[in-house]
């Protein structure tokens, strides 16, 4: 058993109820549902809860417990009778379409009833797993069905869970928001960015407050640069309708964003959700932002050589399955110093890093020998979630020679403990139960995001002249000039 210390104690969540819209779709059954069990599973959810799936097909209960028990298999769960028929006891299966507003009296009694049943008190959390474009209109109707309570009142809480994509550009991501906003206030709004529920994600923040050895190297006098790596080894897999609408960088800038400042924003006074949110913006506020001119400079885009033959993408299509990209940051922490960006898919391997590069040693006896190798803190996030650090030693023997060496560690705890912990869409709902909007993304960071890309995309549009789409072949980490983007800089990829 691993001793910790700290804020040890797992936040419990408020009893309530949790309501699934989209429960059918793929969201739900790949993450939500597998989400939902796990904390049933592993009694992380409150002791007073229920679950009300809703979607479009009729399913009676015969058909709806067959499909559970196939969604938890494909997601990897193989359920023990007893866990699978608790689960199935706190859950019910509401059939409507979200037009009709006669679903909402409908459902609002069937929540009063669970809310007796359960011993709930009208606490409730709504995932909107469906298309985007029904946002405004279930929140809509959950307003004036009395379902959406106002935050200010302390008895009970509403709260709505969404997913991004945040619209497909500023002007889109502002129309999305407002409308959530007719109905719903922005305490009220939790949105989604499932990279900021990972453990290991987390842990940078952790390892950073907790050794001071590090946040205080953690800054330009030692940095040269910071890398954010993002690659998969899948292609769109399925998913070509949607990528050919989104294309790679509208699918994951907010990620990459994320992944920036989670490492680079200066550290909350408290890990209370205002400081903390207030600190990330401060960072974003920090970034420089890229011209349509500037971007076309440092900003590659490529596609990978089978893309086009992929089903459902058009023979001609240019959109991008690889972006790659530099910035700087204006603040006092990073000034000078680079961060490089890049992701990617089907580039052979799945690698989620963040690697911050240090200087290497310009005083000393052995200044006038290129040691040749720079220190790397990395962090692995999937599908490791290790951290190392690579440092310059002695080779044993007679001579004075060097080489790299990498001290490490594995971050998941071993065997059985690990199974207890909750993925990132399990966190992310434990947060959203419990009301800490630490994790989810306010509607600043949204608009941040757009408001940095567009250019990007602005620059694209511009044609393949100014910023040409670089192919790349299957299998290989992108196209070569985003190898160039870093090495006329004197620096290469970790
Ligand atoms: N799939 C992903 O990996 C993923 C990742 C990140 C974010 N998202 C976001 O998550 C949301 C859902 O995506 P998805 O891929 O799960 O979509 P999906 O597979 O198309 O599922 C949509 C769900 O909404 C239901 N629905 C649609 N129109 C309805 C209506 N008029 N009345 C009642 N139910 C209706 C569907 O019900 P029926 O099937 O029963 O008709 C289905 O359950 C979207 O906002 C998407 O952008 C998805």
């Amino acid at each position: 058993m691993i001793e910790t210390i700290g804020f040890c104690q797992e936040m419990r969540p408020e009893s309530c109820g949790f309501i699934l819209f989209g429960a059918t779709g793929d969201l739900a059954g790949r993450k939500i549902i597998p989400a939902l069990f796990g904390l049933c599973e592993k009694k992380l959810t409150p002791k007073n809860f229920y679950i009300v799936l809703a979607s479009r097909t009729p399913l009676d209960r015969g058909a709806l417990e067959s499909r559970l028990w196939n969604t938890l298999a494909k997601a990897g769960f193989a359920p023990s009778p007893e866990n699978f028929s608790s689960f199935l006891g706190r859950l019910e299966y509401l059939q409507a379409d979200y037009g009709n507003g006669d679903f909402y009296g409908r459902l609002s009694q069937r929540l009063a009833a669970l809310d007796a049943k359960f011993g709930v008190k009208k606490n409730r959390l709504f995932y909107l797993a469906t298309p985007p474009a029904a946002f405004e209109q279930i929140t809509g109707e959950l307003k004036s069905g009395g379902l959406l309570f106002e935050p200010e009142d302390r008895a009970c809480w509403s709260r709505i869970i969404v997913e991004k994509p945040y619209g497909s550009s500023l002007e889109s991501a502002a129309a999305l928001d407002a409308g959530l906003k007719t109905a719903a206030s922005e305490p009220q709004v939790y949105r989604i960015d499932h990279f900021t529920g990972k453990e290991a994600v987390q842990n940078v923040m952790a390892l950073r407050s907790a050794n001071a050895v590090f946040d205080n190297t953690w800054n330009s006098r030692f940095v040269d640069h910071v890398q954010i790596t993002v690659l998969e080894e899948l292609g769109v897999e399925g998913r070509a309708a949607f990528f050919e609408r989104m294309g790679l960088a509208r699918d994951m800038m907010s990620h990459l964003l994320q992944l920036a400042a989670i490492t680079a924003m200066d550290l909350p006074s408290t890990f209370r959700d205002t400081d903390f949110k207030a600190e990330k913006k401060r960072f974003f506020e920090s970034i420089r932002p890229l011209s349509p001119e500037e971007a076309a400079k440092q900003a590659v885009r490529g596609q990978y050589a089978g893309y086009r033959a992929e089903p459902g993408v058009a023979p001609g299509s240019a959109v991008e399955t690889f972006l790659s990209f530099k910035f700087q940051v204006d603040n006092d922490r990073w000034r000078g110093v680079p961060f490089y960006v890049r992701a990617g898919k089907k580039t052979g391997a799945k690698k989620t890093r963040i690697d911050l590069v240090y200087k290497k040693p310009d005083r000393g006896i052995f200044r006038a020998i290129d040691i040749g190798y720079p220190n790397v803190f990395s962090f692995s996030i999937q599908p490791e979630e290790k951290v190392a650090f690579s440092l310059i030693s002695k080779h044993p023997g007679p001579k004075l020679c060097f080489v790299p060496r990498s001290m490490g560690l594995d971050y998941r705890p071993e065997g059985r403990e690990a199974a207890g912990y909750p993925t990132d869409y399990e966190r992310l709902l434990i947060e959203a139960m419990s009301g800490d909007k630490t994790l989810f993304l306010s509607s600043f960071e949204i608009q941040f995001m757009w408001k940095f890309l567009s250019p990007l995309l602005e620059a694209w549009q511009a044609g393949p002249e100014a910023c040409p789409l670089h192919a790349y072949a299957d299998g290989t980490p992108g196209p070569a000039a985003a190898e160039e983007l870093i090495k006329k800089d004197g620096r290469s990829w970790v």
